[in-house]
């Protein structure tokens, strides 16, 4: 199977209408805007935010001419995070190419972010449906929230599983459950339908976050276009670390933790945490977790009647946990 979800055969053309779309928003007199926004936004994203939206539409029988210009807004949000979320960790590289906060310097990085939230915001409002707009203002909000709180747990050797669930929930699983609930909400679709998608989508984007969290421990760079053991580089303790801290002694883990959070870990010391979080069986205990959230994802589908459609998301769902970037 193709390590890359924007790569998977039955999807190219939704990809190649959704990529259309995508390029249009670039109507801004501003060439700096323009030169920003078609490197952060064009070439290597998955586009899973914006096929998701449109294949909830599909299986809620939405017919509106507007799917795929409706579907962007969720590209264009989730591009406006990374944006910002490259310049809260220092990136140097995304989508394999390097970040735009290096490229031009944290302002302009911002300020293109800001630039993709009004863009989407303004392609929600010609939907002219209230609900449809307050999810989505709700998980920018929820996002802006989660971010917060993993800032504030920045170094946090102890934090605890349930916390950790809490911050990927709303930092990543909210927008994917969003995207699949606004597919039920612009169908109109009964409560029921879009509970379901809503649900679906945040068992999905939580199995998504799990894979990224673990890929940073166990890919490469060149696989997955950023850099492998960030996340402890930039103080975050994800859950690959957080099942490997319960095995060690406590001697062990204080060790590491002073190591880490006040001394300068050399690169042999990041080399060995990695070695030890791939060592301690946290990997296919990570891995087996993401499965069970996919299961439970395809479960919420059990109110839809059998499709195409249903089985395309059954797919989409799966390669979330096979996929190596
Ligand atoms: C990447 O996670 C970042 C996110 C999923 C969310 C970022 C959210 C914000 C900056 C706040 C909301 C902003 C807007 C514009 C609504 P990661 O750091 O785990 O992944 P990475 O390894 O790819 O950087
Ligand atoms: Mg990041």
């Amino acid at each position: 199977m193709d390590s890359d979800i924007s790569n998977l055969t039955q999807f190219k053309d939704h990809f190649d209408i959704i990529n259309d779309e995508l390029y249009k928003v670039f109507d801004s007199q501003v060439p700096l805007v323009q030169e920003i926004g078609r490197h952060a936004l064009l070439g290597h994203g998955k586009r899973l935010r914006p096929l998701i939206f449109v294949l909830s539409c599909q299986l809620c029988n939405y017919h509106g001419e507007d799917v795929y210009q409706l579907s962007t807004i969720f590209e264009y949000i989730h591009t406006a995070s990374l944006l910002h979320d490259d310049v809260l960790d220092n990136a140097e590289i995304r989508r394999n190419k390097p970040s735009a906060n290096q490229v031009w310097g944290n302002h302009a990085a911002v300020l293109e972010g800001d630039f993709l939230v009004s863009k989407a915001l303004a392609i929600a409002i010609r939907a002219g449906n209230i609900p449809f707009m307050a999810k989505i203002t709700e998980a920018t909000t929820l996002m802006t929230e989660g971010q917060i709180l993993e800032l504030a747990h920045t170094d946090d050797w102890g934090i605890s599983r349930e916390l950790h669930m809490e911050i990927i929930t709303s930092k990543t699983a909210m927008l994917i459950s969003t995207a699949c609930a606004c597919g039920a909400i612009i169908s109109d679709a009964e409560s029921e339908i879009a509970e379901s998608l809503t649900q679906f989508g945040l068992n999905v984007g939580i199995a998504f976050q799990l894979i990224d969290d673990l890929l940073d421990y166990t890919s490469s760079q060149e696989v997955l276009g950023k850099p492998v053991g960030k996340d402890l580089r930039e103080g975050k303790v994800t859950l690959p670390l957080i099942y490997t801290l319960t095995q060690l002694e406590t001697t062990e883990k204080k060790r590491l933790e002073d190591l880490f959070v006040n001394h300068q870990p050399t690169d042999d010391d990041f080399r060995d945490i990695i070695d030890l979080v791939r060592g301690k069986g946290a990997v296919d205990r990570i891995r087996e977790e993401a499965q069970l959230y996919v299961e439970d994802a395809i479960n919420c589908l059990d109110i839809f009647p059998d499709s195409a459609t249903k089985k395309d998301l059954i797919i989409l769902s799966q390669h979330i946990i096979d996929r190596k970037k």
